[in-house]
């Protein structure tokens, strides 16, 4: 008899703009980019599940009782989990095998690209004819209720739906989505690591949640779409000093998606690289979520003319910034950058030029995964 094998793949993402918003009923703006996980499943017999990264190395669990193991091998068993919970599905052993060009740690959704990829292969193998809202709900609860980390919606669901040439503008309230084309002329995303690696489950990203919620009972709302910017100015003196600085995070990070937005589909780069600026001054003074290092990346690359602007990606603690370039200029801006950053700290930052690319699929044949470092 020949097992059934199956291929799938799932991209990794940037976000624009829309940092830390996806989790308080906001809106964000990611691009699937040309770097993936891939995953390759087949059925073995017995109970046992076989895991092989070629990053990480081997794990393996018994497909009936599904535990943490606070590694990386908790994103495959959390979706296991999550296809068990919720459609109650008796999961043969199987062997898994991942490749991946996604960085890890670098704020490009390494592990919802994983999370996915595996999912979108059980899907095929098991029949199990999910729809793509079924996708990307469980893979962020796997991630929230067997990971832990109360990560938002925006990866599992760039990961889903990602369209070729398309930055998708979503609304993490009504999950209303719209695809805005994605023609950058002369410019292009430049993506910048730090290289210092953040932990979203070491308890950060999760304090970062609850103080937003807890600043927003402090006003008596239920949804920061609720409220105003006027009506938090009024109300400043009711919250404490870092509550406050939160919540005007959000509602003016809103604001600067729906500016971008506006300036992507005008052409208007100069005023999107201004917008992504003042995001970071949010997200490092307000929010509180960036480094010194990435600060530092952020300055040098202020001082490049072919530079319109530029931020900090992801969910923040290190990992990467994301800037608007001249095209032309790519190659001289990372020199210099490069070497300013190694001069300052001693590390090497990584630079990577990522295209916008599609969708998880299924592959009827694996591709070879071009290893690709960066410039
Ligand atoms: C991580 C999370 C996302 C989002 C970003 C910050 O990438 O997985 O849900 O909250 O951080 O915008």
């Amino acid at each position: 008899m020949t097992r059934k094998c199956i291929h799938s793949l799932a991209p990794g993402r940037i976000n624009i703009i829309g940092e830390h918003t996806d989790y308080n009923d906001g809106y964000v703006l990611p691009v699937t980019i040309d770097r993936y996980v891939q995953v390759t499943v087949s059925e073995r017999q017995g109970d046992s599940i076989r895991v092989f990264s070629e990053e990480e190395g081997t794990c393996e669990f018994d497909s009936q009782a599904i535990s943490r193991s606070n590694n990386w091998c908790d994103y495959v068993k959390g979706i296991c989990w999550v296809l068990k919970e919720e459609k109650a599905v008796l999961l043969p052993g199987m062997e898994i095998r991942i490749s991946s060009t996604v960085p890890q740690g670098s704020g490009l959704s390494s592990s919802a690209a994983l999370e996915v990829a595996v999912l979108v292969a059980l899907d095929e193998l098991l029949k199990l004819e999910l729809s793509d809202q079924e996708k990307y709900t469980f893979a962020r609860r796997a991630e929230n209720d067997f990971v832990g980390v109360k990560c938002g919606v925006m990866d599992q669901f760039a990961a889903v739906m990602g369209k070729e040439k398309h930055a998708i503008f979503l609304d993490t309230q009504s999950m209303h989505h719209e695809y805005v084309p994605l023609d950058l002329g002369d410019y292009a995303f430049m993506v910048i690591d730090s290289g210092v690696r953040h932990s979203l489950s070491s308890g950060e990203y999760n304090r970062r949640r609850e103080e937003a919620n807890f600043a927003l009972r402090g006003l008596g709302k239920t949804s920061y779409r609720d409220l105003t910017i006027s009506e938090l100015l009024t109300a400043k003196k009711k919250l404490k000093p870092e509550h406050y600085r939160r919540a005007m995070h959000i509602i003016t990070e809103n604001e600067r998606v729906l500016d971008s937005v506006r300036s992507l589909k005008s052409s208007n780069f100069e005023n999107l690289g201004r917008f992504l600026l003042q995001s970071h001054e949010s997200l490092a003074y307000d929010y509180e979520v960036s480094c010194d290092e990435v600060d530092s990346i952020v300055s040098l690359l202020r001082e490049e003319s072919s530079v319109t602007g530029c931020r900090m990606m992801g969910g923040g603690f290190g990992g990467s910034v994301i800037a608007v370039c001249e095209t032309d200029e790519i190659d001289a801006v990372s020199e210099r950058v490069k070497n300013s950053y190694y001069e300052s700290f001693g590390m090497n930052a990584r630079v990577f030029l990522v295209r916008p690319d599609g969708k998880a699929r299924i592959l009827d044949t694996p591709h070879l995964v071009e290893r690709r470092e960066g410039l």
